[in-house]
């Protein structure tokens, strides 16, 4: 019978999750496979800690090369995290012969590019299912179930601990860093929750799924980045009142002119799909030419749906070995030979409807001077709403915009801002009326 060895590096969350699948679906994944699938050794910063698994004749070491250099494994499972030491012992494990698997969307986002045409150089596979939305099987759904689709549109939930606080704060009508809080009591966010709140692990996530279905390989500069600590109590409310919810999407398009790719805070009707997905679910939506508008919902992290994507990303390792196949499918879909370097447009020039919040002192004639601001920008407006209270020093003013340029806007706020009966930063979301 065939053996695949394997190795992990790390020995975190998913490290152990995948551990304590591949050692107890033994005999599930031999029936699916037709393949042993045996952890050999596992490779970590501190080997001596129990993660309460049963590890039998697995070996738990201080020392990485153990694993990437090892004769003994045939795929390396790179469970580390961050840009180094992972990349290099990616690249050293390809080198050595090994296949690789990563769950780390960082590595693939900055370095992507680098590491699978190494990959491909060597004839090893270089996978990384985990990398995106947790369980949900969306690169194999991109890479394979619509490989026929002209992709125009991926859009979604990347991020679970964004849409826990959004759903938390709406639900309870209580503010960003309460919210905040209670979710890192409760372990859904990190104790440093920037690269989730500030948008940059949604970011890593829509990098790679643009990649797959464009055939483009985005500069992780190049996508716009915005997380949700700006969101105040104020906006859901009114987001609640207007029929929308706010929601941190990933959104990558494609037209004739180039790509659109940001991660932004966007109101989305409330009567959608889009809205509906709440709590730590996360959920891709992705529009073909052919096949139209599917959705993938699911868990987007967690040590068990990690490791489940991991897994699948082993299994077609095993079954490429036993059909005698390497890069059966492309790390990205498009051959590397084809990936292109499409135009990323810049923000200035998205056009769009926007909701924009202000704070104004509650006097007259506040409102003529916003709106003469709007004039100059040539931005006319669908909806205005202020409840105004004498007694408090700043009232908000909402405005719902027409189709404009986020350039238009942009100078609008930053023009608004200089009022003197303008109160606090103006802050604008983005509609997307349109989305399902
Ligand atoms: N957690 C999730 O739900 C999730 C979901 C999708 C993708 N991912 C990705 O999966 C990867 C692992 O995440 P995780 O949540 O499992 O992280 P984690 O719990 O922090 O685990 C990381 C493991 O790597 C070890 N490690 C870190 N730096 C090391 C070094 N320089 N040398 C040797 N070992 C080192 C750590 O050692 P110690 O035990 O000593 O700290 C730990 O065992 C990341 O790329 C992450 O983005 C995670």
């Amino acid at each position: 019978m065939q053996e695949l060895r394997v190795g992990i590096l790390g020995f975190g969350v998913v490290g152990r999750g995948v551990a304590d699948l591949l050692l107890t679906r033994t005999a599930l994944l031999l029936q699916r496979t037709g393949v042993a699938l045996r952890l050999v050794r596992i490779a970590t910063r501190t080997p001596e800690r129990d993660r309460g698994l049963e590890l039998g004749s697995v070996e738990v070491t201080r020392d990485l090369q153990r694993v990437v250099a090892a004769d003994d494994i045939d795929v390396v499972i790179e469970l580390i995290g961050g840009l180094e030491p992972a990349k290099s012992l990616v690249l050293e494990a390809l080198t050595n012969g090994k296949h690789v698997i990563t769950a780390n969307k960082a590595l693939i986002a900055v370095h992507g590019a680098e590491l699978t045409a190494r990959a491909a150089a060597v004839g090893r596979e270089l996978l990384f299912e985990a990398a995106v939305a947790g369980a949900i099987p969306v690169i194999k759904v991109l890479r394979e179930g619509l490989a026929a689709n002209q992709i125009d549109q991926i859009y979604g939930i990347l991020n679970g601990t964004c849409n826990y606080i959004l759903t938390a704060m709406r639900e309870k009508g209580a503010a960003f860093a309460d919210v905040l809080k209670e979710a890192q009591a409760k372990g859904f966010a990190e104790a440093d929750p920037s690269f989730d709140i500030d948008g940059i692990d949604a970011a890593h996530k829509l990098a790679i799924l643009a990649a797959i279905g464009f055939g483009s390989f985005p500069r992780f500069d190049q996508i716009h980045v915005e997380g949700i600590r700006h969101i105040s109590d104020v906006d859901i409310a009114w987001a609640t009142e207007m029929g929308y919810r706010i929601k941190l999407l990933g959104i990558a398009k494609r037209d004739a002119e180039g790509l659109e790719l940001r991660v932004q805070p966007t109101l989305v009707p409330e009567a959608g799909m889009v809205a509906s997905v709440e709590g730590v679910f996360n959920a891709v939506f992705i529009r073909g030419d052919a096949a139209g508008t599917t959705m993938y919902y699911g868990r987007g992290a967690g040590e068990r749906p990690t490791a489940s994507a991991v897994m699948a990303d082993l299994v077609d390792i095993a079954r490429n070995g036993q059909a005698a196949v390497v890069q059966r499918v492309a790390s990205f879909s498009t051959l590397p030979s084809y990936l292109s370097s499409q135009p990323v447009r810049e923000a200035a020039e998205w056009r769009g409807e926007y909701y924009l919040r202000l704070a104004v002192a509650d006097q007259p004639g506040v409102l003529a001077e916003v709106t003469a601001v709007l004039a100059r920008q040539q931005i006319s407006i669908d909806a205005i709403h202020q409840k105004g209270r004498s007694d408090v020093a700043a009232v908000p003013l909402i405005m719902v915009t027409h189709e404009t340029t986020e350039g238009q806007v942009r100078a609008a706020l930053a023009a608004m801002e200089q009022l003197e009966a303008v109160r606090e930063p103006p802050r604008f979301i983005r509609i997307e009326p349109g989305f399902v």
